[in-house]
Parts: C-alpha cells; sequence; structure tokens
C-alpha cells in the first residue's frame, strides 16, 4: 500500500480551521472541496494516460490523455458526498458512482445501505473519497466492494486518518494495488472511535446531525 501524507503549508491551513470546532458549517463544506482539489492533485499522480497526436496551431505535437475506461469517483455517502466537487473539478472526465454506508457507533461496524455502481470495474481505476479513516471499517469495505467487482486498483483520498485505521487497511489490503492520499495522519483513535485530535464528525459538521 502507498501512502501519502500532504505537506504543504496550504493543506495544514485549510485542516486547522476544519478542526476548529467554531467553523460553520458552509465554511467547512467550502474547505473540504478546496482541500480535496491539492489531494486531488497527487492522488491522480498514477492516472491511466495515452498518447495522443493534436496540432497546435503552429505544429504537430504528442500529448496525453485519460485513457478509458475512465476513472471512476466514488464517494461514501454521506461524508464523502462533501468531496466530490472537488474531486471532479480536477477530473472532470470520470464518472461517479456512490457508496452509501454508515458504521455503528457501538461496534465500529460498517454497514451499506445504498449503492449505484457498475455491475463491472473490470480495468477501472477507482478513486474513493472519505473524509475520515478511524478504525479503517468502512473504507475497507468499500475498497473491498470495488475490487470484488473487478477493480484494478484503487486510491483513497482522506482529510484524516489515525494510525490504528491506517495500519487495519494497509494489512488487509496486503498485496493489492492500494493508494492511500491523506491531508494529515493524526495521533490516534479514543474509545469513542474518533480520531484525535480530528474535526468531530464529519457527516454532521458538513451536513448537520441525523438523529
Ligand atoms: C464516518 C466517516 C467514515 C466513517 C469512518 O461516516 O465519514 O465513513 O465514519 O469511520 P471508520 O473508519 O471507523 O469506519 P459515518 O458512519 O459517521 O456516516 P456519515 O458519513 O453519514 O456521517
Ligand atoms: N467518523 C467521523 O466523522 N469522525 C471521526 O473522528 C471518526 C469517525
Amino acid at each position: 500500500m502507498r501512502v501519502h501524507v500532504a505537506d504543504h503549508p496550504l493543506v495544514t491551513h485549510k485542516l486547522t480551521v476544519l478542526r476548529d470546532r467554531r467553523t460553520p458549517s458552509p465554511t467547512f463544506r467550502a474547505l473540504t472541496e478546496e482541500l480535496v482539489t491539492l489531494l486531488a492533485y497527487e492522488a491522480t499522480r498514477g492516472v491511466r494516460v495515452e498518447s495522443i497526436e493534436i496540432e497546435t496551431p503552429v505544429s504537430t505535437t504528442t500529448g496525453l490523455a485519460i485513457s478509458d475506461p475512465k476513472p471512476l469517483v466514488v464517494p461514501i455517502l454521506r461524508a464523502g458526498l462533501g468531496m466530490l466537487e472537488g474531486m471532479v473539478k480536477l477530473l472532470p472526465s470520470a464518472e461517479v458512482g456512490f457508496l452509501g454506508m454508515v458504521r455503528n457507533e457501538k461496534t465500529f461496524e460498517p454497514s451499506v445501505y445504498a449503492e449505484r455502481l457498475p455491475d463491472d470495474l473490470s480495468n477501472r481505476q477507482c478513486f474513493v473519497l472519505d473524509p475520515m479513516l478511524a478504525t479503517g471499517g468502512s473504507l475497507l469495505a468499500a475498497i473491498e466492494f470495488l475490487f470484488q467487482r473487478g477493480a484494478v486498483d484503487v486510491t483513497a483520498v482522506c482529510l484524516l486518518a489515525s494510525p490504528e485505521g491506517l495500519e487495519a487497511v494497509e494489512e488487509a489490503t496486503a498485496g493489492r494495488e492500494v493508494t492511500i492520499v491523506l491531508g494529515a495522519l493524526d495521533e490516534r483513535l479514543n474509545e469513542m472511535g474518533y480520531i484525535v485530535p480530528g474535526l468531530g464528525d464529519a457527516g454532521d459538521r458538513l451536513y448537520g446531525t441525523v438523529g
């Protein structure tokens, strides 16, 4: 598994505002989108491309175009939806599939409540969006889902991860083509399964509390 932790003052600055409990939802949503666009630059480093010939107004030249089949971007609902616009801004030709997951806050077990993805992902590059990699259960379930449908490689973009969750994903995906791009690697998980220092519940901060 390849892990890339962003090392850029703008990323840290924007994350600092996100972490602040006083930051209201509209600002939180705008910053999430901006952060994902910054992280997407690194996440798409391995995007499959092919050479094409074009004519400039001056001469012919060889350039690159994104290969078919086009990459698939998969936001994990609910919180991952807040990352979608930031990602497709950089990768507008990507297709988008949806996976709805919620983790049980007592057992931390994730469950899938919605799915709208192509049945066959053979030969597809997939980009999973989820702001929080806490125990790693949700991301791991999403990655397994995509590999079972034939995906060749999966890159996950997360704003924050815990060392425990990252290790769990690494262990469970050994030998597969998985890349994780992070805004920051935090200190630890607490007994409630929350990332410390973290930013709280990403879905609630983006969209409000559900009962
Ligand atoms: C949050 C988050 C991840 C998951 C991370 O979603 O967006 O999907 O928890 O936790 P894990 O690594 O321990 O699995 P949540 O289940 O709260 O749903 P939501 O996005 O609808 O708020
Ligand atoms: N889900 C969140 O939204 N935040 C955490 O810190 C852990 C799980």
